[in-house]
């Protein structure tokens, strides 16, 4: 017989599941019919438990769940005991903590103007790769298929992590999700764990147990381990040439604001935030121009007719591309790859949307449901790139646009906005650019499929792709011929052009201890300033910062406008313009300075014609400043700076440049009627010879990338036009560069400048 249980054992037991039970049941009816929120709409059982909410993360199916009581409950929903779930455009309001601020601001440096601009080639150069690999990769099997989606993944964790860490995670090189990657992916499956353990003790208790097994340990704590490897190594590192995050970081953390550790947790979230809403990003896009033919053939022979390759890793010349943004817009907005609640906690009876939510209640607005509601978008399910567009179709006028925020809002939006952009309209570019592609007919549901937990389970996408036949590339459409001539005479057009010029442009105006030497009052207001020759603005942007609060009317011509910038401040203006042919008639007399910076050489054989068509610019009592290389280097330059300078000298003489014009420049002035004719010649350092680091180092990254550039440009001058050994080209720019950083060299510049007289 066995033992019998005692009866106040059963007593005790039954009193206690007994008050569990009574407790369970007025928590229930307390947050059904008394909760602060309980007059909100939504389902009984997501009223009374946090378990539906808490379970469908688990089972991916949150999204669409959400997106169903939106349609059926309205614009605002009870998606849990103390949650609401907006899908309205107001909604989208947040708070911040003082924590977060003091992180937030140290990271934005990071994502800075300058720093994005020094980003762009590590990215070009990921991208290049990426192109490779998917040419080589599709063309070694006979349905020419790759799994676009896993390939979107290795790019943009490569070029996040070598943003983050200083280097890449090899992914692209060898075709396979690094260790990093794969572990991230399985971490997040666990991930929705996190706040089950948090409401249900059990569940908690579970979850402690499960981190003691060694695998599911491993499994959860090898990425932030492995960032923490990576980050320590980059901190160590102070040898790199070029800016990443951590250099930005590092550099405004001076008094130790952030705690390595702390820089390690921000990094963890930049590399998987960044890496994976990118991909996702790109995957969806791919897919949804592959499902719709007719969008597709217009990305097509938008990218095909502006831009030529060189042009397809040029941000800015991308970012213009209208039809290509709008279609990258549409999928943000169809299928975002953060989809659901940017959930913060009310502290205070805080107004959203018209409703006063009382303190202490999680708010967020639905991504997905704000994205494809009926009262924000018309036809919102369908993929309509045209909604974005300035003259989109009358039906699609009364868009919310604002519903739509797939960076979030406020405080805590996305810093990297800026960078994935340029990310990921690079790559569709290039794709468009160099292939033709087809959806493989396994991917044709591939959106449908997918669900969502912490991010996209993304399954494999499969597209076809063969290498466009670019043998037809004479007749490129009219469009284009703008760019033609400017081919010929600018050597150095890349994807670095703006780095070196920003570089080269700190160096100069080192060695001029200012940027203008012409005796104008800058101080009194407004003053109409030209600069010819401007390309990405750098010039101006200084200028307009050196002098403020005075503001100036600012004009920035370029014979190629890619290189423009996007953020033009009221006041200034860029403008297409050849120096070679007329001005604009308007333009004739009107500044009070003219700004020319290393243009005229490129004048080839009109460089005086060129100089007195700027002359006519300036008007009575104004000023012209020109500066432009002497083209004669002192003794003591080592071998590599001497070939560089034979190197450009051949190709001006090649375009037809006197190479004494910097000596010309003052006859040329006062044959022009310009009086107070003045000279300076200065040396820009370059390398070693500068005192200062910082500007030490800029000489050597604009001078190596002009080396490089011009190299290239070299290998098509015609036979016994160079003047130093053709081998030479291959290496000019890396010996350059090791030579500059060891002895350095002077580059002299000859600054002149003149008044047109009253
Ligand atoms: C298509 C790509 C991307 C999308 C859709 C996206 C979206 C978002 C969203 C919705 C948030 C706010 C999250 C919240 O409110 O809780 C966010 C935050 C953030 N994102 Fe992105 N992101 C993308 C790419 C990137 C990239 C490439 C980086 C660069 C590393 C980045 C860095 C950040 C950072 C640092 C934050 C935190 C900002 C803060 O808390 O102050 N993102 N992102």
């Amino acid at each position: 017989m066995g033992a019998e249980i005692p009866r106040s054992f059963i007593q005790v037991t039954v009193v206690l599941l007994l008050t569990a039970v009574i407790a369970l049941i007025g928590q229930v009816i307390y947050n059904i019919c008394f909760h602060p929120i309980s007059k909100y709409p939504g389902p009984l059982l997501r009223a009374a438990f946090s378990l539906p909410a808490l379970l469908e993360n688990f089972a991916g199916s949150s999204v669409s769940n959400i997106h169903a009581l939106h349609k059926q409950y309205g614009s605002v929903v009870r998606i849990a005991p103390d949650t609401l779930s907006f899908s309205t455009a107001q909604a989208w309001k947040v708070s911040d903590d003082i924590n977060h601020a003091r992180i937030r601001k140290l990271l934005s440096h990071a994502f800075s103007d300058v720093a994005l601009k020094e980003q762009t080639s590590i990215v070009a150069s990921h991208i290049d790769e990426f192109m490779r690999q998917v040419q080589m990769r599709s063309s070694a099997n006979k349905k020419n298929k790759v799994d676009i989606n896993a390939w979107f993944n290795y790019l943009a964790y490569d070029i996040i992590a070598d943003l983050s860490f200083g280097e890449p995670l090899g992914a692209l090189k060898h075709g396979q999700p690094s260790m990093y990657i794969n572990e991230f992916f399985k971490a997040c499956r666990t991930w929705p764990m996190i706040p089950l353990a948090h409401e249900f003790t059990l569940v908690n208790l579970l979850f402690r147990g499960l981190m003691k097994i060694p695998a599911v340990r491993k499994n959860q704590e090898t990425t932030y381990l492995a960032t923490m490897e990576s980050v320590d190594k980059r901190m160590n590192n102070d040898n790199l040439e070029r800016k990443d995050f951590m250099t930005y970081i590092l550099h405004h953390n001076d008094k130790n604001v952030l705690s390595s550790a702390e820089i390690a947790g921000c990094t963890t979230v930049l590399v998987n935030g960044g890496g994976e809403a990118v991909a996702s990003c790109l995957s969806a896009t791919m897919f949804l121009l592959l499902k719709n033919p007719d969008i597709h053939a217009r990305t097509m022979a938008e990218v095909r007719g502006l831009l030529n390759l060189e042009q397809t890793l040029d941000f800015e010349a991308v970012s213009r591309l209208v039809y290509l943004n709008a279609v990258v817009e549409e999928s943000l907005r169809v299928c975002p790859p953060a989809p659901g609640n940017f959930a913060r906690r009310t502290n205070i009876d805080t107004e959203i949307d018209g409703h006063v939510v009382p303190p202490d209640i999680s708010v967020g607005v639905h991504q997905w449901s704000a994205n494809h509601s009926l009262q924000n978008f018309y036809q919102p399910d369908q993929f309509v790139p045209e909604r974005w567009l300035a003259n989109a179709p009358p039906e699609y006028h009364n868009d919310i646009k604002g519903a739509m925020q797939p960076w979030s809002s406020g405080p805590r939006n996305c810093l990297g906005k800026r960078l994935a952009y340029m990310e990921i309209r690079m790559t569709l570019a290039r794709l468009l650019w160099l292939f033709n592609m087809e959806l493989s007919p396994e991917s044709d549901g591939w959106l449908e499929k997918q669900t969502y937990n912490i991010i996209w389970n993304r399954t494999p996408l499969y597209i076809r792709v063969l290498p466009r036949d670019l043998s037809q590339q004479g007749s490129r459409p009219k469009a284009k011929m703008a760019f033609t001539s400017y081919k010929h005479t600018y050597p150095l057009e890349n994807s670095n052009e703006s780095t070196r010029l920003q570089n080269q442009h700190e160096v100069i105006k080192d060695a001029m201890g200012g940027l203008i030497l012409a005796p104008i009052d800058l101080k009194s207001s407004p003053l109409r300033i030209l600069d010819s020759g401007t390309a990405d603005g750098t010039w101006i942007r200084d200028f307009a910062a050196s002098v403020a609060p005075v503001q100036h009317n600012l004009y920035g011509t370029d014979l190629n406008p890619a290189e423009f910038p996007s953020d033009v401040p009221p006041g200034t203006v860029y403008q297409a313009q050849d120096v070679n042919q007329p001005w604009p008639q308007d333009w004739e007399g009107t500044f009070d300075l003219v700004h020319q910076r290393l243009v005229l050489v490129a004048a080839g054989p009109k460089q005086k014609d060129a100089l007195l068509s700027l002359c006519g610019l300036v008007k009575p009592g104004g000023w012209i400043q020109l500066i432009e290389a002497t083209n004669k280097l002192p003794d003591g330059c080592g071998p590599n700076m001497v070939a560089f300078v034979d190197l450009m000298k051949a190709i001006f003489v090649n375009l037809g440049a006197d190479l004494d014009l910097a000596e010309r420049m003052p006859e040329w002035l006062k044959e022009a009627g310009f009086v107070d004719v003045n000279f300076v010649d200065i040396a820009t350092k370059m390398g070693a010879t500068n005192p200062k680091t910082e500007l030490a180092q800029r000489g050597v990254i604009s001078s190596s990338i002009a080396a490089n550039g011009l190299a290239q440009f070299g290998k098509n001058l015609p036979a016994g036009a160079l003047t130093i050994p053709a081998e030479k080209l291959e290496t000019l720019g890396s010996d350059l560069r090791e030579e500059l950083k060891e002895m350095g060299a002077l580059y002299p510049l000859r600054v002149v400048w003149a008044r047109k007289p009253l």
